[in-house]
C-alpha cells in the first residue's frame, strides 16, 4: 500500500531553526493483528508499508534491511515472537513457552551483530519462562503480546531520553557529521543519533553533513530523507570526503549510532565509522556515539568478540539492480566495523552521558534484572 507522508516541516535544505517532534511517519506499527513495517529498501522514491504475518516474513524482512537499525530490529523481533508462537497454536502453557522458545532461536539467525535483537528475544522468553504452570494458553499470549508492546515503548522513552542527554553535546558546534541512519528510521522513537541532532538543531542553527554511507547508502536514503522532512540543513557527502570536511573546518561534533557496544566501550556500527573516528581523533573533534543500555552487550569484554555480520557480493558490485563492476567480482563486505573506546569521547545513553573511564562507567548502567544484554 503507498501512502504518501506529510513532513513534519516542509523547509527544505537552509531552513531555519526548527523543533523536534514526533515523525511524520511510523517506521513499524502494531494494527492488531499483524506487524506494518515502513518497507525501507524502498526509501526515499517509494513509501511502502508491508505486512508481517509470521516469523518467516519478519526474518526475511530483517535480512533484507526492510527493517533495520539495531532498535528497530529489536522490536520488530519481539512482534516476532508473538506472531509465530500465536500461529502455531499451542494446545498448553508448557507447549507455548517451547514454540516461543524456538521462534526466538529463529529469529536470532536473521543479523548477527545488532545485539538489539537477542536483548529483545531474551525478553520475549524471560516473561513467558516466568508464567507460572498453571497459567492458560490465552494469558501465555497476551503476556508475549504485552513484552514486545512494552518494547516497542519502552525504545520510544529510551529514544526521547538519549535526545534529551545528548542535545547539548554538540556545544557550540555549527556543523554536526553523522553516518548510517540512525535515526527514526532505525528505531520505535525520533532515533538515537538523528534524534541528539534533530533535539540540537531545535534551539539552534545547525547543518548536518550525512556520510551517504556505502554500500547500501542509508544515509543518503533515509538520514537526507529524515532531515529534509524535518526542515534541518543538511550536505550529503559521499563517505571519501568527510575528512577533507573535517580538514576544512566544517565539522565540529560527529555523533553516530551503535549495533552493539562491549563492556568496556568498544562500539560497533555501520561500516565506515571507525573511519570517522580515527580522524575526528586526528582533527581534534569530538566523536559520541548515542545508543540505548540495550545495545550494550556486558558479556563481551571487548570489540574484538562482536560478531560482525559479512554481505553478499552484489551490494559492493552494484546498487539498485545495476551492476558497476565486471561480473564475477568477488568482494569484502562486512556490514560494520568497531570504534575503539579510546576514540570515543562519549557515549549517550537514555541514563545520561557516559564518559570514559568505559568499563568502569557503563557497568554502573548494567540492568539490575532482564535479559539479553546482562
Ligand atoms: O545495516 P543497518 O542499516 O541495520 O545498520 C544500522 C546502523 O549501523 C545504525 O547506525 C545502528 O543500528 C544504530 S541505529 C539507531
Amino acid at each position: 500500500m503507498e501512502r504518501r507522508l506529510t513532513p513534519v516541516h516542509r523547509g527544505g535544505q537552509g531552513s531555519s531553526i526548527m523543533t523536534t517532534k514526533t515523525p511524520a511517519f511510523k517506521t513499524l506499527e502494531w494494527t492488531g493483528r499483524s506487524l506494518r513495517l515502513l518497507d525501507q529498501t524502498l526509501l526515499p522514491g517509494r513509501t511502502r508499508y508491508i505486512t508481517i504475518r509470521n516469523e518467516e516474513e519478519l526474518w526475511d524482512a530483517i535480512k533484507r534491511l526492510v527493517v533495520r537499525g539495531a532498535p528497530a530490529i529489536g522490536v520488530a523481533a519481539g512482534w516476532g515472537v508473538y506472531l509465530g508462537t500465536r500461529r502455531r497454536k499451542p494446545s498448553s502453557l508448557a507447549e507455548l513457552k517451547a514454540v516461543a522458545g524456538e521462534v526466538a532461536d529463529y529469529l536470532a539467525t536473521s543479523r548477527p551483530t545488532a545485539v538489539n535483537l537477542f536483548w529483545a528475544l531474551e525478553e520475549c522468553r524471560r516473561a513467558i519462562n516466568g508464567l507460572g504452570e498453571s497459567e492458560s494458553v490465552r494469558v501465555g499470549l497476551q503476556c508475549l503480546h504485552d513484552t514486545a508492546l512494552f518494547i516497542q515503548r519502552d525504545d520510544e522513552r529510551r529514544c526521547a531520553a538519549i535526545a534529551r542527554h545528548g542535545a547539548p553535546l554538540p556545544k557550540g558546534a555549527k556543523g554536526v557529521l553523522t553516518h548510517c541512519s540512525a535515526g527514526a528510521p532505525a528505531t520505535a522513537g525520533v532515533g538515537t543519533a538523528v534524534g541528539v541532532i534533530l533535539r540540537a538543531a531545535s534551539t539552534r542553527r545547525l547543518t548536518v553533513y550525512v556520510d551517504e554511507t556505502r554500500p547500501l547508502l542509508q544515509g543518503a536514503r533515509l538520514t537526507a530523507w529524515e532531515l529534509k522532512n524535518a526542515g534541518v540543513d543538511y550536505r550529503l557527502i559521499t563517505d571519501s570526503m568527510a575528512a577533507s570536511a573535517m580538514q576544512r573546518g566544517l565539522v565540529q561534533a560527529i555523533v553516530t549510532g551503535a549495533d552493539r557496544i562491549a563492556a568496556n566501550g568498544d562500539s560497533a556500527n555501520k561500516i565506515g565509522t571507525m573511519p570517522l573516528a580515527i580522524c575526528a581523533k586526528h582533527f581534534g573533534i569530538p566523536f559520541h556515539i548515542a545508543a540505548p543500555i540495550s545495545t550494550i552487550d556486558f558479556s563481551l569484554k571487548s570489540g574484538e568478540a562482536i560478531p560482525i555480520e559479512e554481505r553478499a557480493d552484489e551490494e559492493v558490485t552494484g546498487f539498485g539492480g545495476t551492476s558497476t563492476a565486471p561480473k564475477g567480482t568477488r568482494t569484502f563486505n562486512p556490514a560494520f566495523d568497531v570504534v575503539s573506546a579510546k576514540l570515543i569521547s562519549a557515549i549517550i545513553t537514555e541514563k545520561g552521558v557516559v564518559r570514559a573511564p568505559y568499563r568502569k562507567n557503563l557497568s554502573a548502567l548494567r540492568p539490575k534484572t532482564g535479559g539479553g544484554n546482562k
